[in-house]
């Protein structure tokens, strides 16, 4: 069976029609061909999905892209531009926080949407000794981001371009 659905997409219309077993993921990569946007383990367990919806980060592989009639999408691409880079992903080139890259702009979305959680008074859950030797923002900023994998392991400078774009 296929529906048509339209959302907001990177400040553009967009008009699809699709397989309503779609997921948000597969319409962003297969149907509209933003490849940004990774799919690494295509249920909710790492992160290189996410992209902003109406202003908050979610998992694109656990979306339907029916689901989102009349929403705004914010993709990597939608972020910044190679010459005018949003001041995130400028942070993360400064800082290497990336190496293979793969897990990069779903690490970007997830730390934008971070920042405007935080300015927004969204609690954290940050609990544990393992991360006591850490210096509190830092700890936050890696709860918050726990739901991002790297197999790179470049979370440190990750949380360091985070507070970077932050201050
Ligand atoms: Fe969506 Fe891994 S591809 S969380």
């Amino acid at each position: 069976e296929t529906a048509r659905v339209a959302f907001t997409l990177n400040g553009e219309p967009c008009d699809l029609t699709l397989d309503t077993r779609t997921t948000l993921l597969d319409a962003l990569r297969e149907h509209l061909h933003l490849t940004g946007t990774k799919k690494g383990c295509d249920q909710g367990q790492c992160g290189a999905c996410t992209v902003i919806v109406n202003g908050a980060r979610i998992n694109a592989c656990l979306s339907l892209a029916i689901m989102h009639e009349g929403d705004t999408v914010t993709t990597i691409e939608g972020l910044g531009t190679p010459e005018d880079l949003h001041p995130m992903q400028a942070a993360f080139v400064k800082h290497d926080g990336y190496q293979c890259g793969y897990c990069t702009p779903g690490q970007i979305c997830s730390a934008v949407s971070v920042l405007q959680e935080i300015a927004a008074g969204v609690p954290s859950h940050v609990t544990g000794d393992l991360t006591a030797a850490m210096e509190p923002s830092n700890l936050e900023m890696r709860e918050r981001m726990s739901g991002n994998i790297c197999r790179c392991g470049a979370y440190s400078n990750i949380a360091q371009a985070m507070a970077e774009a932050a201050a």
